[in-house]
């Protein structure tokens, strides 16, 4: 919405000559849109943060320092080198919902965040020591709290009794790296579900009880209005390498679903003594046991036990009673070799057994004799070579099979007898070189197949059949590959990786008519026969790793003759140059990434604008490694959608000053990230644009460096060049200024519209908004005739020639009413305003024009002002031209299309010898009498 108003606002600046009442029409679409860009507040860069809608960075937040979200949040803003908090979070807009920070801020003060009441999730790497106890104020929606501190363990933590008491919705805290020594009675918010005190120096689990009495039902809490039931969801004790002793009623009558003591030496026999109520989940990965911990399983009667990175070689037949209640078991890399016969049979309740990276090679043998309803099993990276005839026979109801990374060579429908429940399975990275007739035909629920990296030659859709349903297919091979009809018919998605090549072999008829997804990686993508068609017209992601920019070339790609529906194109090229890249057939495009192309030494004639200009709905832009070398404003000419623009790993890149004319329209986001620009004062623009530009949240600038030549490797910073070589760019303030004035001065412009019923209520809104935002009351009739502008080498012409003729009393004289600045503004008033205002309250503004005004940053100022003015209010008479010499008048043409708005009549030239006094003011008086015949045909 914001950026279509934009738009509709910039391509109405530059509307020419409509007629009076299209204008006004135009100006009435106009109006929601100015509503809500004067309700929207200013949000503009933040150094060392990036701010970002994570819904536009899906796939690209590689690209940009991310703050990683819970699903749900969009809005994020994450900040680096943090010294100053109060500093930095007042330029982070204030409606984000995730907030990171990283730096050093050793005291969080007093409503540090009260800013933000829609944060949903802070993340603290600051190194604090010290929290006050309303740091978190005003943080009502506040869900996800964490604090983290990398290496070297640990800090000491002061966190006051009741600083959390007030977040009422917190649903997960965490301290990493800390630990709280210093802290005790900490009261936790009833809401809390997930608790973890990672990385700490925690001796003993009953500490706990004296850092959070109301994890224990010994402790009621004082505040709490409701009787409190003790219950977390989630407590992650992971990491305490000084873990190791319970300690009796350490956590008396607590209720927890799972327990994460990963990484510490904790003697798990005595969580039978802790007096903890119920445990469902208990993971102990890389604790070094070497022994399944019968004990704890049989006593809470565990659902899930996570044994991952231990020492357990073999499993006793004695220690499986003990895990009759288990439905989850991980157990992968133990250096397990198998399983005893019994498994099965003994957790009859289990669905997920994960045995990855163990030892069960080379030929797989699994318990027999017991019919399991196991439904996902994990066997990848176990040096598997042979899968045995029904070797999973026993297990009717898998669902998921995982086998990649195994020594695999050759599968055939004996192989995978039995599994007619199983889903997905995946084969990838193997050593298979043969794919039997029919070997899939024992899975006919078969939906998801993995077979990437395999040795093949050849892989055709006949060996693919039996699955019904196949809809996701990956498939790749480390050699050259040749794909053969008939495609599954219903398929999704589908994945290809082949280098060198891969071949097509098309058949008749449309095999891709429901394909959504399709990803392809391979330098060679070849269509046989040559003169072959396929068609996607279901479409919606494309992505191409390597391939040439040819297989979009039209009008003879037959590859991608039309993708009618593809809204995400993400095509790194093998470092080919971007000839024949033509993206007309992707009318709907939302989101394209481009990468490792080069247009620079394009042998072709295609530009990155001619690519861009065929997709106009972009609202995601990232380009990387394209060897641009220089942008301007038509590079991004017509995509008034824009929402995001990302450039990576740009080299002697140059940013046209034509760029600043589309600052208006920006994107909202503009990232930069390993971009070296040239030292170039054409750049000068981009300084205050990225600290000061309305709605444009710049990243990446404050970090960049340029070089002044190939040979420079100064590492000069862009912006302390920018503002040590380039003198300071009056133009550019100017215009963000006089952005600001147009709008307003737009919003008059619709006031002195026709006389529709319902615009009368409107304009009474508006009327009393804008004379409230200047502080005066509505104005009667214009204060001056004429606004006068010159700089100060011409006032002394100004006050001595011109003003006396002009300011004579009749009957000698025209007695005109005139506001020079220097005599009729205020003292202390701002010069901007007045001049916006006086210009606003005369009839006409008469501009005093020499060479020297034209240098001059303030005259120039006031000729952009008072262009705006015209462009706000057209109409005749509203800006006159005085030449004081003979300029050219294309020099005037800079001035934002200046001359496309005035006529003839103008302009005045002064002749040197003398000056027509007369005429001139005869003519004068005809163009006042024009303009109040203007205004009076159109006020109310
Ligand atoms: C986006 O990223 C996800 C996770 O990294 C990946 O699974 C998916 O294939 C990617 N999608 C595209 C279109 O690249
Ligand atoms: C914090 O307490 C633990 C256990 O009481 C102790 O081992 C550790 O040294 C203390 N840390 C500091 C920094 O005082
Ligand atoms: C098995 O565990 C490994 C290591 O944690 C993990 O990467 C893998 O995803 C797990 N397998 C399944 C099927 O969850
Ligand atoms: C499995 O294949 C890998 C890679 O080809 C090889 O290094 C390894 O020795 C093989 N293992 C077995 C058990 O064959
Ligand atoms: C296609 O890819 C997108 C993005 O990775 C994903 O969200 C979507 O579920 C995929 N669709 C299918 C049918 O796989
Ligand atoms: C940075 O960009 C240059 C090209 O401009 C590229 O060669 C280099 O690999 C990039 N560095 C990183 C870390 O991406």
């Amino acid at each position: 919405m914001f950026i279509g108003c934009d738009t509709l606002i910039i391509s109405a600046l530059f509307l020419e000559a409509a007629p009076r009442m299209k204008r006004c029409l135009f100006s009435t679409l106009l109006l929601p849109c100015m509503m809500s860009f004067s309700l929207r507040s200013w949000a503009w860069t933040a150094p060392d943060c990036t701010v970002g809608d994570a819904s536009l960075l899906s796939n690209l937040s590689f690209y940009v320092p991310f703050c990683s979200l819970v699903p749900g949040l969009h809005l994020f803003a994450s900040c680096s080198n943090v010294k100053d908090l109060p500093q930095t979070l007042a330029s982070v807009p204030r409606d984000i919902e995730a907030l990171c920070l990283q730096g050093t801020v050793p005291i969080l003060p007093d409503d540090a965040f009260g800013l933000f009441s829609s944060l949903q999730l802070l993340r603290l790497q600051l190194g604090t020591t010290k929290v006050a106890a309303g740091a978190f104020q005003g943080l009502h929606q506040l869900q996800h709290l964490s604090f983290e501190h990398h290496a070297p363990c640990c800090l000491n933590l002061f966190l006051p009794q009741d600083t959390l008491e007030s977040l009422r919705f917190l649903n997960s805290i965490s301290f990493q790296g800390y630990c709280l020594n210093y802290s005790q009675s900490i009261q936790l918010p009833i809401s809390l579900s997930h608790l973890t005190l990672k990385h700490s120096c925690l001796t003993e689990l009953q500490e706990l009880q004296k850092l959070f009495p109301n994890l224990g039902s010994g402790f009621s809490p004082t505040h709490s209005p409701r009787p409190w039931s003790p219950f977390l969801e989630v407590l992650d004790l992971s990491s305490n390498l000084h873990l190791s002793q319970v300690g009796v009623g350490a956590l008396k009558g607590l209720h927890l679903r799972s327990l994460r003591l990963d990484g510490t030496p904790l003697n798990t026999t005595g969580l039978l003594d802790s007096g903890l109520l119920h445990l469902d989940s208990l993971s102990l990965v890389h604790t070094g046991v070497n022994k399944l911990p019968g004990n704890v399983t049989g006593y809470f009667e565990l659902g899930a036990l996570d044994l991952g990175r231990n020492q357990i070689q073999n499993i006793k037949d004695e220690d499986l009673p003990s895990l009759h209640s288990l439905e989850v078991i991980s157990l992968y890399a133990n250096s397990l070799q198998l399983l005893p016969p019994g498994f099965f049979s003994a957790l009859p309740q289990l669905q997920r057994l994960n045995l990855s990276m163990n030892k069960l090679g080379p030929t797989l043998v699994l318990p027999q004799g017991w019919s399991s309803n196991l439904k996902v099993l994990d066997l990848s990276h176990n040096e598997l070579c042979t899968l045995p005839h029904g070797a999973f026979s026993s297990l009717p109801q898998l669902q998921e099979l995982w086998l990649s990374g195994n020594n695999i060579s050759s599968l055939s429908s004996e192989n995978l007898e039995g599994l007619r429940q199983l889903k997905s399975l995946d084969l990838s990275w193997n050593q298979i070189k043969v794919l039997k007739p029919g070997w899939l035909s024992p899975l006919p629920a078969l939906t998801s197949l993995n077979i990437l990296g395999t040795y093949l030659e050849t892989i055709s859709g006949r060996h693919l059949q039996g699955p019904r349903k196949l809809s996701h297919l990956q498939l790749g091979s480390v050699a050259m590959l040749d794909i053969y009809p008939p495609w599954p018919p219903e398929l999704l998605s589908l994945e290809v990786w082949a280098q060198p090549s891969v071949f097509f072999h098309v058949a008749n008829g449309e095999p891709f008519l429901f394909l959504e997804n399709l990803t392809l990686q391979s330098s060679n993508v070849v269509l046989v026969p040559f003169n072959a068609t396929i068609h996607f017209p279901s479409l919606r992601h494309l992505t191409l790793r390597g391939c040439s920019p040819f297989i979009f070339s039209s009008p003879d790609s037959r590859f991608f003759p039309q993708l009618p529906l593809l809204e995400h194109l993400h095509f790194w090229s093998g470092h080919e140059d971007a000839e024949n890249l033509h993206l007309s057939i992707t009318p709907k495009l939302r989101v394209l990434e481009l990468g490792d192309m080069d247009f620079f030494y394009n042998l072709g004639s295609v530009t990155l604008e001619e690519v861009l200009k065929e997709v106009p709905q972009l609202q995601v832009l990232a380009l990387s490694h394209l060897n641009l070398r220089n942008l301007s404003i038509s590079t991004f000419r017509g995509l008034g959608l824009l929402r995001l623009l990302l450039l990576n790993s740009e080299w002697d890149l140059g940013l046209d000053s034509s760029l600043q004319e589309m600052i208006p329209q920006m994107p909202e986001y503009v990232y930069f990230s390993n971009v070296t620009f040239i030292c170039q004062c054409e750049s000068s623009w981009v300084g205050p644009w990225a600290t000061g530009a309305p709605n444009t949240f710049v990243y990446g600038l404050g970090d960049s460096i340029c070089m002044a030549n190939a040979s420079d490797y100064s590492k000069t910073p862009l912006l302390s060049f920018l503002s040590s070589h380039c003198a300071h760019d009056p133009n550019f303030q100017g215009f963000l200024i006089s952005f600001i004035l147009v709008l307003l001065l737009m919003i008059s412009a619709l006031l002195g519209c026709p006389k529709w019923p319902w615009l009368r209520q409107l304009r009474k809104l508006f009327y009393a908004w804008w004379w409230k935002l200047c502080g005066r009351g509505p104005r009667s009739a214009f204060r001056y005739d004429v606004f006068i502008s010159y700089c100060e080498q011409d006032q002394a012409w100004v006050l001595d020639k011109l003003v006396p003729a002009l300011e004579k009393p009749p009957p000698a004289g025209e007695g005109l009413r005139l506001c020079l600045p220097e005599r009729d503004f205020g003292i202390g008033q701002d010069r901007m305003d007045a001049t916006a205002a006086s210009m606003e309250s005369s009839r006409t503004t008469l501009c005093v024009l020499s060479c020297q005004a034209l240098r001059s940053p303030w005259c120039n100022l006031e000729l952009r002002l008072a262009t705006y003015h015209l462009v706000a209010r057209p109409g005749a008479a509203r800006l006159t031209l005085l030449f004081l010499e003979p300029i050219d008048r294309r020099q005037l043409h800079s001035y934002h299309r200046l001359t496309r708005w005035l006529q003839k009549e103008d302009y005045f030239d002064v002749p040197q010898a003398g000056v027509q006094w007369d005429d001139f003011c005869e003519q004068l008086r005809k163009r006042l009498k024009r303009a109040e015949q203007e205004r009076e045909d159109c006020v109310l």
